[in-house]
Order: structure tokens, then sequence, then C-alpha cells
């Protein structure tokens, strides 16, 4: 990470990355739960925002049973202070903005409320705020998403999975495109028919749609193209359970590519480690729990080279490496990171088998001594 040790005392916007994917359960609380005390470990002073109202559960994931406030508050407030309703987490440098219990409001927020949340947010004292998004596509989820610097993208190496992260990108840059061209009644038009696979205009991919806008607007045109080129999407793929695992990720980036007209940047690959819903039980993130964890070590090169294309795309610079380097820097991690993970799995399976053992020899002793 390009960080100093220390907070910087800087007076900008914090940058802010949304975490999202679409399928539920993929790991999005537990990535920005652990991206979120990789950059506070890195001196980043860092806030991490439950936005998944349905099933807030970050609070959780770091100890807190019942937060003393939440988003919920926030909203019934007008006049609050986003940053009256910060929770410290014990990590230094890094604090919690929870949607803690269940506030109907909140699923059905208008548009302006999640804008005037985004205006609070990027006024808050931070470097980087990370947003953790709930499951699916709702319009919550989506503007949200869209509305930040950069988006990570959570996905199990799994077809279905792959799939509804490529429904959600497409619902993103879609949601996108219809706030440009909001006040266009023609082009949102064909922006609305273009979502119908047979539709007059012949438009099956967003190079068709952006074809067709030209004839129109030629303006137009280019602003999505723009558009599509600055977009600053970072897949990651999290329950892996083979090193060929990346290889889907080079087919979710051919039809990104293909259909969407974007490419993904390829941030890495989490392995399925049973350490993981332990450390749900004993209430904190891995990366806190078990540092040295091949987990909390994969997410550790994930957040580094995650926060350095961002900053480089948010600079205007592009990402140094295309997707193909980029996959081959995610394969070579993969390989160390397997074997690490299979020593673990089978630590965890024999230790497993001792106490099975244990509790039965135990058992058969007090059977006999009855
Ligand atoms: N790499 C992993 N290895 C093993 N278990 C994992 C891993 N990542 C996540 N899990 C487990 O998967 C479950 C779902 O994770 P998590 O809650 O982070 O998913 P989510 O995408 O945020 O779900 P939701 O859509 O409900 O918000 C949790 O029990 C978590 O402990
Ligand atoms: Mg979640």
């Amino acid at each position: 990470m390009t960080t100093d040790s220390t907070p910087s005392n800087r007076k900008q916007e914090p940058l802010i990355i949304g975490i999202g994917g679409g399928k539920g359960g993929v790991g999005k609380s537990m990535v920005s739960s652990n991206l979120a005390v990789q950059y506070a470990n890195n001196g980043l002073k860092v806030i991490l925002i439950d936005l998944d109202f349905g099933a807030a559960n970050l609070h959780t994931i770091f100890g807190l049973r019942q937060p003393p406030r939440s988003l919920g508050d926030y909203f019934n407030s007008p006049r609050s202070q986003l940053a009256d309703y910060l929770v410290p987490t014990g990590v230094n440098h890094l604090s919690l903005i929870t949607s803690s219990g269940f506030v109907p409001e909140l699923a059905n927020l208008k548009h302006q409320q999640r804008v005037k949340l985004l205006n609070h947010i990027k006024g808050l004292d931070a470097d980087l705020v990370l947003l953790d998004l709930g499951a699916g596509s709702s319009l919550n989820v989506v503007d949200f998403f869209s509305m930040c610097h950069a988006g990570v993208v959570v996905a199990t190496p799994e077809p279905t999975a792959v799939l509804n992260a490529y429904e959600f990108l497409k619902n993103v840059i879609y949601r996108i495109f219809f706030r440009v061209l909001r006040n266009d009644e023609e082009l949102t038009q064909i922006l609305k028919a273009s979502i119908k696979s047979n539709n007059d205009y012949g438009i099956h991919t967003v190079h068709d749609l952006i074809r067709v806008i030209k004839k129109k607007n030629g303006w137009a045109a280019e602003t999505l193209q723009d558009i599509c080129q600055d977009l600053s999407f970072h897949l990651i793929f999290n329950q892996a359970r083979k090193t060929t695992d990346v290889q889907l990720g080079a087919k979710l980036n051919q039809i990104c590519e293909k259909y969407l007209n974007i490419t993904l940047n390829f941030s890495g690959i989490v392995f399925y480690n049973e350490e993981v819903p332990a450390c749900v039980y004993k209430m904190s993130p891995i990366s806190l729990a078990a540092p040295e964890s091949v987990t909390s070590q994969s997410l550790r090169t994930i957040a580094i080279h995650t926060f350095n294309r961002v900053a480089q795309i948010v600079a205007g610079q592009g990402a140094a490496e295309n997707f193909s380097d980029q996959m081959a820097h995610v394969g070579r991690h993969a390989h160390v990171d397997f074997e690490r993970n299979l020593l673990t799995q089978r630590r965890l399976q024999r230790s497993r088998e001792r106490s099975y053992l244990t509790e039965t020899s135990a058992d058969l002793v007090s059977l006999e001594e009855k």
C-alpha cells in the first residue's frame, strides 16, 4: 500500500469503495470487514459502513452485540451529523457505522436520501470508507455501488455466483447510464428498450447500445464510452477450492468485455478455510483473530493490490497491469495459498478427529462405570 504508518492529516474526500456481488452468502461482509482491518493496520483512517439494511451483521463480526447508535437513528434525525454515528471497533484507526436493528424505512430509501448519505460520507474525516452492501441487485444496493469511486465484486468461483456477479454489474452499468441520460427522453427510451433481448434496435451488447446512441447523439455516446472505460471494478473470488478457479475470472472478464464493454481488475482469490466461520463465533474478523493465517495473508495481498489500483485509476492513470497480467499474478499467489491452506485444513481435521476420539473414549469409560 502506498501509505505512511500514521494516518494522514489531509482534509480531502475519502476514497469510497463499495463491496457487492449479487449473490448472498459469498463473503461480502467477510471481505469488507477484513479489508477494513488490513487498511487500518496499514495506518489508513478507515470507516466501515454496514449498508446491508435487511441483514446488518458487521457489528457482530466486530463483537458489538448492541451498538449504541445506528444508521436508522441517523435517517430518523434529519439534522444529525453522520460522524455522530461512528462506533469504535477496538481496532486503531477503524470505526464502524452500523445498521443494526430493523428499520423498515431503510429498505426503501429514495435516490435523494442515498445521494444525501453519500454526500455526508464524502464529508467524513477518513482516508477510506468501505461500504458493505447486501445481496441482490435492489436499487439500494446497485445505486450505492454505482456511486462509489470503485467497487469490489465478491463471488464464489461457481457458475451461478459468477453469473450473478455479471448480472449485478450489468445492473450497475445500466443504473449509471439511466442517471446520465435521464434528461433525454429519446435516449432513455432506447436504453429501456435495450434491456429486452428482442428489442427493435437489435441491441445485444453495450457496444451495440453505444453505436445506436451515437447515431442520435455523438456526445452522449462518447460519455457512455468514457464511463465504461473509467469504471473501476475489482473481482475477488472467495471460498475457492482449487487453483484452477482462477480461470473463471478470465471467463467473467471475457463476458464483461463482450457484453458490457468493461474490463475488470482481478484482485485475488481466497480459499475456503474452516477458520473463517470459527472466527464468526469468536466475533472477530480473521485478520484480527488469526493474522498469520493463510486467509489473513491472502486478504492482505488483495488489500494492497486493490488499494494501489483504485488509487491509480482515481488519479486518472488507469491500472498499470492489464487483466492477463493481473490473472498471472493472482494465479501465482493462488498456488502458494492453496498449499498452505491445505495444510491448515488437514491440521484442523486431525484436531477434530483427536477431540472426537477423546470424547468417545470418555463416553465409553462412563458407560463401563455404569
Ligand atoms: N473464505 C472462506 N472460507 C470459509 N468460510 C467463509 C469464507 N468466507 C466467508 N465464509 C463464511 O461464509 C458465510 C457467509 O459469509 P458473509 O456473511 O461474509 O457473506 P455475505 O456475502 O456478506 O452474505 P450476505 O449476502 O448474507 O450479506 C459466513 O458464515 C462466513 O464465515
Ligand atoms: Mg453480508
